[in-house]
């Protein structure tokens, strides 16, 4: 049985790989692409999410438009990483494919309404505006959601603050809507993707692979390399985002700790602090999991081998 996915994303250099691992994966059935604000302005990662689509082919998947900035902040974008773009190094070229008219809100709950309960899992891996919207429009989607797996925040280290992650410091208020949901929620944060290095072996397999996209996840990664030398001092990227997508293709791809989360909103030092209480055996009726350890070959093979599948 193929899982089927929502893919809410800010493309972004690591949300591209994971639109890819998703798109070339056959346990996956992605169906639709939304946008937010996140990496770039939202007319930039739509126009990257349009572009990523036409360079793997991806012609019969909606690509819908979401949120243009968070619930009550001021935008934020991460230029530093991404670059003026959100996707900066390879050419893109013009997108081929068309957006769907919907806005990303209004897509995501006529798409879970109109499944079977249990049918649609979410994968956001930007800020959590657009979810945390629809939850408020139609709060019904809530028990229908298989669950939701999304790539921000982390229990011990943040990369926006000392405390917090970008994805969930840029709109707090909206990842509080969302970690405090009845649904089934596991929060994929940097102490999972900080494991998941673009090493040169992995850069290595992907050089092998000799394809169009393969070239552009080189592209994509040559640039991210230096971004996160640069901004961060890492020696190798970590591809944060298709982290999320590998644990719903594969649960034994990385360890998860049924752990309480919640979402700090008023802390000076940690706005946006995803806090995990780790103190006690979590309760019985607790819905939220932190990944913790990946099985960084096993990652790597379930994305190499969906970049292989796509010509
Ligand atoms: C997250 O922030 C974005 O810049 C990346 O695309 C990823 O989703 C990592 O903190
Ligand atoms: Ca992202």
């Amino acid at each position: 049985m193929t899982r089927k996915i929502i893919l809410d994303c800010d493309p972004g250099h690591d949300d591209a790989v994971a639109i890819l691992l998703a798109h070339g994966n056959p346990e996956i059935e992605l169906v639709g692409i939304t946008t937010v604000h996140g990496n770039q302005t939202i007319e930039k990662v739509t126009r990257n999410a349009l572009a990523v689509a036409t360079i793997a082919g991806i012609t019969d998947v909606p690509i819908a438009a979401g949120a243009h900035r968070p619930l009550v902040r001021e935008s934020e974008v991460a230029e530093s990483i991404h670059g003026d773009s959100g996707l900066d190094g390879p050419v893109l070229p013009t997108p081929t494919v068309e957006l769907d008219p919907r806005h990303a809100v209004d897509f995501i709950i006529e798409t879970i309404m109109n499944h079977e309960p249990g049918e649609i899992t979410l994968v956001p891996t930007g800020a959590l505006t657009n979810i945390a919207l629809a939850v408020r429009k139609e709060p019904r989607i809530v028990p229908r959601v298989r669950e939701v797996v999304l790539m921000g925040g982390g229990y011990h280290v943040g990369n926006w603050s000392a405390a917090a992650e970008f994805n969930i410091v840029i709109d707090p208020e909206a990842a509080h809507i969302v970690f405090n949901e009845s649904w089934k929620l596991t929060m994929v944060g940097l102490d999972l993707t900080h494991q998941a290095l673009a090493t040169p072996a992995v850069v290595e397999s992907i050089k092998a692979i000799d394809s169009k996209p393969a070239k552009f996840v080189l592209e994509l990664l040559d640039f991210f390399t230096e971004s996160y030398r640069n901004a961060q001092g890492f020696d190798y990227p970590p591809v944060h985002d298709p982290c999320a997508v590998a644990l719903v293709i594969d649960p034994t791809v990385m360890k998860v700790a049924k752990v309480p989360l919640d979402v700090e909103l008023t802390g000076t030092l940690t706005l946006g602090m995803t806090v995990a209480d780790f103190r006690a055996e979590a309760p019985a009726d607790c819905n939220t999991y932190a990944a913790t350890e990946l099985d960084h070959p096993k990652f790597w093979a379930l994305v190499t081998d969906a970049i292989s599948r796509i010509p």
